[in-house]
């Protein structure tokens, strides 16, 4: 996605950089921005790394979030832009608005649970789209719901919030087919991030790009 939309690309893998060492100043010294889908193990390490060669960086892993506090610091102190996303696509981000809106269930009649899918390789459960998908709810009505996981085949990944009634359910949900979505979200908050400083929110930005 990022050679279609014109950018030259340098690809590291797990064993090229233990520990975020092949992240140093000199190594990036002909990259904008690094773009990170790894692990929930590595990707402090380098967050850490590309807060160290002053480099801008867009993460797209999730299972790290208990750290965004100290994270946050991290990218202030050095002066550094990070925009990072539970979920790169712009239907989960449109999802997320539609679920603030729902949330308003929770004051009537309704109990609501969130329910997610994915491939059997995942390495975090819940998935980090279901975990911002339950802080939006919680954030709108106070409630906090519950998530139930499934790993499954290959689901790209599949996001159900369902309220039910005694009378009714209402389900909402978002099921992506490719992660062609995911990677276009992600290329185009790195054009967007380039020349910006300062701790972005995908769902916060995601509008501008
Ligand atoms: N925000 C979103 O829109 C979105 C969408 C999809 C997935 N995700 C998240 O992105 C992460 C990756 O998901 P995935 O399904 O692509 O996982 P995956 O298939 O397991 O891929 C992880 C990749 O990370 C690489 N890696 C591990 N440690 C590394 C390191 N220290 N330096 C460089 N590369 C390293 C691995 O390289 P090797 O191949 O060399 O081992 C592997 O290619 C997960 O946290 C997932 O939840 C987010």
């Amino acid at each position: 996605m990022a050679r279609q939309r014109g950018h030259e690309v340098d690809v590291l893998c797990a064993a090229d950089n233990p520990g975020g060492s092949a992240l140093t100043a000199s190594r990036l010294s002909n990259i904008a921005v690094v773009i990170d889908f790894t692990t929930p193990d590595a990707v402090l390490e380098n967050i850490e790394g590309c807060a160290r060669a002053g480099k801008n960086m867009v993460v797209g892993t999730t299972g790290w979030y208990r750290e965004i506090p100290r994270v946050r610091k991290l990218v202030h102190d050095a002066g550094i832009g990070l925009l990072y996303a539970a979920n790169f696509s712009v239907g989960v981000n449109l999802f997320f608005e539609i679920a603030k809106t729902a949330a308003a269930a929770l004051r009537h009649e309704y109990s609501g649970q969130i329910f997610e899918r994915h491939h059997i390789h995942k390495k975090d459960a819940p998935s980090g789209t279901a975990v911002a998908l339950q802080r939006i709810v919680q954030d709108a009505s106070g409630k906090e719901l519950e998530i139930t996981s499934f790993r499954e085949g290959d689901v790209v990944g599949l996001h159900e919030l369902v309220f039910d009634s005694p009378v009714d359910r209402i389900y909402l949900c978002h099921d992506a087919k490719s992660r062609r979505g995911f990677a276009e979200g992600a290329v185009r908050a790195a054009e967007w991030l380039a020349e910006r400083r300062g701790f972005f929110d995908f769902k916060d930005v995601w509008r501008e790009l």
